[in-house]
């Protein structure tokens, strides 16, 4: 176990660590350094030495680390081991029988020994996230460096903060990360949606009319932020994970004004309760999906204490667009969660969630199929388990399929599967960050099963782009572009960009005559879209659509993944993309803080 400074320096000695001196602004400019680091290869650790708030004349004594998990060598080195192996240890202990003979017994002894370490530690007295303590006349949330990231954004929020719950009854424990909205000096938005663990908690206290206590830890072992986003069942204590990795128990300490117990070298603690009849306006915020979250109305966490090490440093992240920081949190969960999943699907192979289809969007799976139908029951399986069910679009290969993240190869093996009998089409519920379904939190779900073999049928007649492009404007002179992907497979996709005037369902009735040239066609807004750009298409066609209301099978596939509104009988608000501030960036580029050109902007969408 290691303290933060601990790591930075480690980071620091083998190079991962970029050190920024400049005075940077906790108002956009450290965030959108942050951004367009992390999206370089390799990607460094940020520390920011000076952080400033020009609005509020502040320069913190704090420094602001971002990026933390910046690059899969230094996620490995948080995990101190490779994620499969993890998993691999993970899958043993599923595995474990009752031993036969004394030999077997012990050597069985060790894993049981290990076992231990899962337990987190409590420990009496003060721990060293409790040198300095603030009382709550003295609590001031403008002294942290909190961070605005998005110039939308409803105010600054906290980013990576641990978030400690515990049920009414105290007989479980929960660790969750949940962005937190700063709005005043002592007051912050618990941004815990609907689906998870400290939401569970805080219904059992909203129906017994108690207030919930709450201890929010900042830094410390990166292990634990980790820890939190992982997707434990109800009930798991995520710390419980951390000793399993690590080896060694999470230490706790007591926080000192509520009697949440918090991990005793984290850098800051915010401490204080939740009155469950409070609820105040939380949002906009940029999200990890590329879009703003809209406000809603979300419980408020009064602070009555802050405690931190002597030098603590404040640590943060920001979301947004595709590749981002989450990337490589989400790559260790993705592999250390795959014998867990395979309890419910035994016959999965293995599991990718593709970058830019921001996890929950976009699944790739490989699985050996027995009989018929075998494909949609792991799909059904998967929209009915944990944070799984909330996977939009489901793509299921067979055993003999390349390597999930060879993303030419395993797209050209699906395109050569796929046709309008093999898609599966359902309801299910939705992250609460969905934006595409007609309501809130339920929305339409795709499967694809692509474990069969090749489909006989190719494009009766494959025109090139601009003769394609033609035969459309002549039905529809709102199309405004064309280009055709994987034409040499089964099912080429053609993206049309189209200046939406009325809605993409007339506008596939009319080119359903275009039958013999087309076997998958998919229409994105004109204004936001670049053909050239598959990544970013990739990003936006699956966050963009409802399935159910957005797929049109015949007389071929085709996609609505323009934004939706009144033309489409869509009554919410439609989000806007996360966009950075041109003002700042320019302002940064000429401080010489970040090197960017037009083609890095472009490529990832950045204005
Ligand atoms: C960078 C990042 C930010 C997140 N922000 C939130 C958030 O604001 N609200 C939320 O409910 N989940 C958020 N999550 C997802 C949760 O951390 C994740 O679902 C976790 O498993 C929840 O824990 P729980 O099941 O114990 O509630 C975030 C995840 C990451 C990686």
């Amino acid at each position: 176990m290691a303290t933060m400074q601990e790591w930075l320096e480690r980071l620091e000695k083998d190079g991962s660590l970029k050190i920024i001196e400049e005075p940077c602004d906790v108002d956009l400019e450290i965030a959108h350094i942050a951004y367009v680091e992390v999206k370089r290869s390799p990607s460094r650790v940020l520390l920011f030495k000076r952080p400033v708030n020009k609005r509020l004349g502040i320069e913190y004594d704090m420094p602001v680390v971002m990026n933390m998990f910046a690059n899969f060598e230094v996620t490995r080195k948080i995990f101190g081991k490779e994620p499969d192996d993890i998993a691999g240890e993970i899958e043993e202990l599923l595995h474990m029988r009752p031993p036969e003979g004394l030999m077997a017994k012990l050597s069985m002894l060790p894993k049981l020994f290990a076992l231990k370490n899962v337990f987190p530690k409590r420990q009496k007295g003060r721990g060293l996230c409790q040198q300095i303590i603030k009382s709550a006349s003295e609590v001031d949330l403008d002294e942290l460096p909190i961070l605005k990231t998005w110039p939308e954004d409803g105010g600054p929020f906290i980013t990576m903060g641990q978030v400690y719950t515990k049920s009414l009854d105290g007989k479980m424990q929960n660790l969750g990360m949940y962005r937190l909205q700063q709005y005043d000096k002592k007051r912050l938005g618990m941004h815990w949606q609907i689906h998870k663990d400290a939401s569970h908690f805080f219904d059992q206290y909203k129906e017994a009319g108690v207030k919930m206590p709450v201890s929010v830890a900042i830094g410390g072992d990166p292990l634990y932020i980790w820890c939190g986003q992982a997707p434990l069942p109800y009930g798991m204590f995520e710390l419980m994970l951390y000793g399993f990795v690590r080896g060694e128990p999470a230490k706790l300490v007591k926080s000192i004004t509520n009697d949440i117990w918090i991990p005793e070298d984290a850098d800051i603690v915010i401490e204080g309760e939740v009155d469950p009849n409070e609820m105040e306006i939380e949002g906009p915020f940029g999200d990890h999906t590329g879009y703003y979250t809209l406000k809603e109305p979300y419980p408020v966490m009064h602070v009555s204490a802050i405690t931190m090490k002597e030098n603590p440093i404040y640590q943060a992240t920001v979301v947004g667009k595709p590749p981002l920081e989450d990337k490589f949190m989400g790559w260790g969960t993705e592999r250390i969660f795959l014998p867990l999943l395979k309890t419910t699907a035994p016959d999965l192979i293995d599991y990718h969630m593709p970058e830019n289809g921001v996890f929950h969007n976009l699944i790739l799976a490989k699985m050996q199929t027995h009989y018929k139908g075998h494909a949609k029951q792991f799909m059904h399986a998967f929209w009915g388990v944990g944070q799984m069910s909330f996977v939009k679009h489901a793509l299921f290969v067979g055993e003999n399929s390349p390597e999930l993240t060879k993303y030419e190869a395993i797209t050209e093996h699906i395109l050569n599967r796929i046709s309008p009998e093999r898609l599966l089409i359902t309801e299910g519920i939705v992250d609460a960050l969905d934006h595409s379904s007609p309501e809130a939190l339920v929305g339409g779900k795709l499967g694809v099963d692509a474990t069969g073999q090749e489909v006989a049928d190719s494009v009766e007649s494959l025109l090139n782009d601009n003769e394609l492009l033609n035969a459309m404007r002549a039905i529809d002179s709102n199309v405004a572009g064309l280009k055709q992907y994987f034409t040499h497979t089964k099912n080429p996709i053609c993206i049309v960009t189209y200046d939406k005037k009325r809605s993409v369902k007339e506008l596939f009735e009319d080119v359903a005559a275009l039958h013999s040239h087309l076997k998958i066609l998919i229409a994105v807004d004109a204004q936001k879209n670049t053909l050239d750009n598959p990544y970013m298409i990739v990003w936006r066609v699956t966050n963009n659509i409802d399935a159910l209301r957005d797929i049109r099978k015949k007389p071929f596939i085709m996609v609505d993944a323009t934004d939706k509104n009144e033309l489409d009988g869509y009554e919410r608000e439609w989000p806007g993309d996360v966009l950075c501030d041109k003002d700042v960036l320019d302002s940064l580029k000429s401080r010489k803080v970040i090197d960017i050109d037009d083609e890095f902007i472009e490529r990832f969408g950045l204005l």
